[in-house]
Formats: C-alpha cells, sequence, structure tokens
C-alpha cells in the first residue's frame, strides 16, 4: 500500500479543487463524468456548471426536451453523449423512481455508461473499490512498472485492471482513482514529464530504463476518412413582400455524427466537385429537391474544415436565394430569428456566427 499512501499524500497537497469532487451527488458525478469523455477540463467546466444549474436533479433532466439538452451541449460534440444521458435520466426517474443506481452493475447498465464511467461513479459517489483507467491513469501504470503493451490493444483493459485492482486502497479508492488521474494530468504528462520532481522516480521502470518518453505504447491509429460537406444556406422570400425571410434547416436522423442537430441542406457527394462545376451543380441540385423554388441564384461564401477524431469534414458553404408562393410549404422551412435556438453542430455554429443572411428588407435578422 505504499504506492496508494504515497499518491494520497501527494493528491492531498496538490490535487485540483474541481467542482464536481464537492459532491457525492451520483447524479452530479455522473454528469461530469459523462461531459469530460473527451473533453479536456478546462472545456468541460463550464458545461458541468450550466448543466447542474439548468438540470438541478435527475427529474430535471429526465423532463426536459431532448432539444433542450443538445442546446446546453453545444459544442461539446459527439452529441449522442447528450442523447444517452437524457435517455438514461427518462430510466432513473420513470423505471427506477428517480434513485440512482448504487452497484457497479447497475450503474454499468444505464445507456452511455461504459466500465470507466461505471467504475469512476461507483468510487466516487458510493465509496466502492473499483479502479478507474483513463488515458492519464494507462500513462501512470504504463510508466511505472514499465508495460509496453498497446493500451489500445483488447488485451490492455484488462491487464491493468488486473494491475490496479492489487494497487488500489480499498479503503479509500475516491482518492486513489483521483489522484492517479490528476499526477497523470499533472507530473506523469503524455510530453514533459516532470521526472526530476516525481516522488516515484526511484521505484519507475520508465524513469529507470530511460523508456518515460516510449511509454504508454500506441498501435497504429486508424485512418482519417476524408468528406466533402455542401451546405445550402437558403435565403428564401416570398412573393409577398410582408412575409418573413426563411432558411430551410434539417435535423440530421441517420446513424451518423450529429444526429438530433439541426443544419442547413446539405450534400454529400463521395468526392469533392470542381469549384467550376459547383454553382451548376447546385442550382440543379435545388431545381431537382425544390421545384417550387424560383429565380435560385447561388453563391459560395464559405469554406470550413472540421476535423473529428476519426473523419475530416471540407465543409462549403452555399448561400441560395430563392422566391417561392405565398401558400408553398417547405420541410424545415424557417424563419431566419428562430434559426439561433436549434441546436447545431460546432461546424454550423462556427459558420453561423461570422454569417450575416445581408439584405433582409429591414424585417428580420438572424444573428
Ligand atoms: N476526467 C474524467 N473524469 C475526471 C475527473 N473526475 N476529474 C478530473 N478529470 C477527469
Amino acid at each position: 500500500m505504499a504506492f496508494a499512501n504515497d499518491i494520497i499524500h501527494w493528491y492531498e497537497a496538490h490535487g485540483r479543487d474541481l467542482p464536481w469532487r464537492n459532491t457525492s451527488d451520483p447524479y452530479h458525478i455522473w454528469l461530469s463524468e459523462i461531459i469530460l469523455q473527451q473533453t479536456r477540463v478546462e472545456q468541460g467546466m463550464s458545461y458541468y456548471l450550466r448543466f447542474v444549474k439548468e438540470f438541478p436533479t435527475v427529474n430535471d433532466l429526465a423532463h426536459s426536451t431532448e432539444e433542450r439538452v443538445l442546446k446546453c451541449w453545444q459544442g461539446l460534440g459527439y452529441y449522442s453523449r447528450a442523447r444517452n444521458l437524457h435517455a438514461a435520466a427518462q430510466h432513473i426517474a420513470f423505471n427506477l423512481s428517480g434513485q440512482f443506481p448504487n452497484t457497479y452493475d447497475d450503474i454499468l447498465s444505464l445507456r452511455g455508461v461504459g466500465p470507466y464511467t461505471a467504475a469512476a461513479i461507483a468510487s466516487f459517489a458510493f465509496g466502492l473499490p473499483y479502479p478507474v483507467i483513463d488515458g492519464n491513469v494507462f500513462r501512470v501504470v504504463s510508466r511505472l512498472h514499465g508495460i509496453d503493451l498497446p493500451i489500445d490493444s483488447t488485451k490492455a483493459r484488462p491487464y491493468f485492471l488486473q494491475v490496479l485492482n492489487k494497487m488500489i486502497d480499498r479503503d479509500r479508492p475516491a482518492a486513489f482513482n483521483q489522484a492517479l488521474m490528476d499526477f497523470g494530468a499533472l507530473v506523469c504528462k503524455p510530453q514533459a514529464a516532470d521526472c526530476k520532481s516525481c516522488i516515484f522516480a526511484d521505484r519507475c521502470v520508465a524513469w529507470r530504463t530511460g523508456r518515460v518518453a516510449l511509454l504508454p505504447v500506441k498501435g497504429g491509429r486508424p485512418a482519417v476518412r476524408n468528406r466533402y460537406f455542401y451546405y445550402f444556406v437558403f435565403v428564401i422570400r416570398r412573393s409577398r413582400k410582408s412575409f418573413p425571410i426563411y432558411t430551410v434547416m434539417q435535423c440530421r436522423k441517420q446513424q451518423d455524427i450529429w444526429k438530433g442537430l439541426y443544419e442547413f441542406p446539405l450534400l454529400e457527394p463521395p468526392n469533392v466537385l470542381v469549384a467550376d462545376d459547383l454553382l451548376n451543380t447546385a442550382t440543379t441540385h435545388v431545381q431537382k429537391l425544390w421545384p417550387m423554388m424560383r429565380e435560385v441564384r447561388p453563391s459560395i461564401v464559405g469554406t470550413d474544415v472540421h476535423k473529428l477524431s476519426h473523419q475530416t469534414i471540407h465543409a462549403t458553404f452555399l448561400r441560395v436565394e430563392a422566391i417561392i408562393d405565398d401558400d408553398v410549404q417547405i420541410d424545415g422551412l424557417v424563419e431566419l430569428a428562430k434559426v439561433d435556438a436549434l441546436p447545431v453542430s460546432r461546424l454550423t455554429d462556427r459558420f453561423l456566427a461570422t454569417f450575416s443572411f445581408g439584405d433582409t428588407n429591414g424585417l428580420v435578422k438572424c444573428k
């Protein structure tokens, strides 16, 4: 237990004071852990505070609309996390009488909760002795014991779990787990590890064998896929001038990125479109899908590159002016003034922040 004692001692003096550590409310801890998956602490902090304020209890979250939850999540990415959070809150509120599950297996059965998150909630909220294994923990343990098993291999988690089960302080699992995470974040960092001031240097296999920079080992990264998105940013007027000006926003429904978020109508060809042909292709596409639109005039108003973990989106935004008759209805037609209330991806949000719908006859401005 020497290691556990020493790292908890270090943690008491140097650990980070984070808002989700001043509570043992499993709902708040769960919120923080879902937010912090694939998100840095600095970025996650404001989202955590917003969620706790907006949805103080699991019942509040359960009774919200999914759209409201996604709007609060906007900008964090990996939106399935937010949808799972909402579905799991409804399960707890409506099927479990609002009682948060209090065993590892029951926590693990919640939607969107994997072994890491279940161990975090079980230990932080209920003091159960389950080791957490995140990137920080993999790094500290790989270096300390000189383990060169690739941490993204299927064997890694069971193997590290075995090692950690021997290391964990069974009386203080929460402090032990948080201590390892913070030690990885603050001292045993990915690059520029602070080995000179490390209290474990004399027993660290990586330090003693000159392998700090080589551990942890990672296997090959999967290839990044390029995708080409052409967005149609409609500016639609009706024949009669007294009507508001509209655009079209569609909700992504398919099993793909950004499910549940809104975006401008999208053309996604398998390959990049040649710039010279783009405006003709756009006009033909609009006439085919929306034959009720007249005087269709597309122009290119922006490009952006948006990187996700396994794909890069090359986006082109086309402003498309059009006229429709007064009684025509179009799926997704939305007044410009209402666009801001819709949950959108960070890519679309970035575009909307810089784009002006321009001459709107003084009727409505989006931003
Ligand atoms: N990353 C994920 N969970 C965390 C936590 N509880 N504290 C700090 N960083 C984290």
